[in-house]
């Protein structure tokens, strides 16, 4: 049976890429899927944080899931740390998969640059626990943006090499002939990748460190607005077909982001702009935004007033998840030949 999961971590605020990337496609699959969504508060401290300002974080990424449309009650939101079984596959799965498979995942070699040496293990060993984090319910179906394809790839790997190194024991066992599936990939839509305001070159991300290159979902309209008129662009007009944006990194992303935001495609969205100046176009782009994203904003805040609240909805939906968790890792742990009560 097909099952949605998928995750973010809570290191800073959520932006436009973030939502356009990831979230509007999961709330879209809540209309089709059974779907597990969480907050990966356990992949946020491969990297330090502060721990006032990691709580803080988990429960405005809550708030987020929430404000965006996320249904609680359809859908299972939980933070990662509450259900144990996550951690502990995921350290199955670092004795599954190989060093190699690690050290050629391009997010860790661009994370730790030259500094390989200081950098946490947990930073190294990040892709076993996001494996761990789908296989753990079984997941068929992984909505991301385009940076997590070679993570999902490593995940499907896990999976495989797993089925097969204990093929036999599976069998024996009754568990059927693949205990874990091999997931799918779920990037769709025109803003797979959105693009830094001030580079097109580079990704949209929470840790640059410009403000101006990113929206955050809680900017207010005037922020929203100033952020969009300063973004980089080029001296050219648009052009009137999508081939003519080839080359133009950052024309491309802004055309990208006007048509996921207003749920048309980039043709359409230039044979209304093509031949035109900027400056219009930004000043169009902005009203999109601001239209859809402060709904949003105030929805979080609202939810935000009431901590307690979101703490609940974490605790029901950790346990939740860990209804169906418990049973799968108890397969594994029968499946590797531990001994349990
Ligand atoms: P994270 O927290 O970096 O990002 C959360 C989601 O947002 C997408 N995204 C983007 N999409 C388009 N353009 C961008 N500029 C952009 N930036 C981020 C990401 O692709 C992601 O879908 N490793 C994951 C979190 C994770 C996870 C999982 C995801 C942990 N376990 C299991 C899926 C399944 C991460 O760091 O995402």
């Amino acid at each position: 049976k097909p099952l949605v999961f998928s995750g973010m971590q809570p290191s800073g605020d959520l932006h436009l890429g973030n939502y356009l990337g990831a979230l509007v496609n999961w709330v879209r699959m809540q209309e089709t899927h059974d779907c597990i969504y969480c907050v990966v508060d356990m992949h946020a401290i491969t990297v330090w944080q502060d721990p006032a300002a990691l709580k803080k974080a988990i429960r405005e990424v809550t708030a987020a899931y929430i404000a965006a449309g996320i249904d609680p009650k359809r859908s299972i939101l939980f933070n990662q740390s509450q259900v144990h079984e996550h951690a502990e596959l995921a350290w199955v799965f670092n004795c599954v998969a190989r060093m190699g498979w690690m050290s050629r995942m391009t997010q860790f070699k661009e994370k730790a640059g030259k500094d390989r040496e200081n950098v946490s293990l947990g930073l190294f060993a990040y892709p076993s626990l996001m494996a761990a984090d789908i296989l753990v319910y079984r997941a068929t179906h992984v909505p991301v943006g385009e940076d997590q394809k070679q993570h999902l790839e490593l995940t499907r790997d896990i999976a495989i090499k797993f089925n097969n190194d204990f093929g036999p024991r599976i069998a024996e066992l009754g568990l059927g002939d693949g205990f874990f599936p091999v997931t799918e990939p779920v990037i769709m839509g025109p803003a797979t990748r959105v693009m830094s305001l001030r580079d097109g070159t580079k990704k949209m991300s929470k840790s640059d460190p410009s403000d101006y290159s990113r929206i955050n979902l809680t900017d207010d309209a005037d922020t929203i607005s100033q952020k969009i008129r300063k973004a980089r662009t080029d001296p050219e007009p648009l052009p009137s077909e999508e081939k003519g944006l080839e080359g133009r990194a950052e024309a491309d992303n802004l055309v990208g982001i006007f048509a996921a935001l207003s749920n048309r495609s980039k043709a359409d969205v230039l044979a209304e702009f093509g031949g035109g100046q900027f400056s219009g176009f930004k000043a169009a782009l902005a009203d999109v935004a601001v239209a859809k994203l402060a709904p949003i904003t105030g929805e979080m805040q609202r939810l935000l007033a009431d901590p307690a609240e979101i703490d609940r909805i974490l605790a029901e939906g950790s346990a939740r998840a860990r209804a169906i968790a418990a049973p799968v890792m108890a397969s594994v742990k029968d499946i590797l030949g531990f001994v349990r009560s």
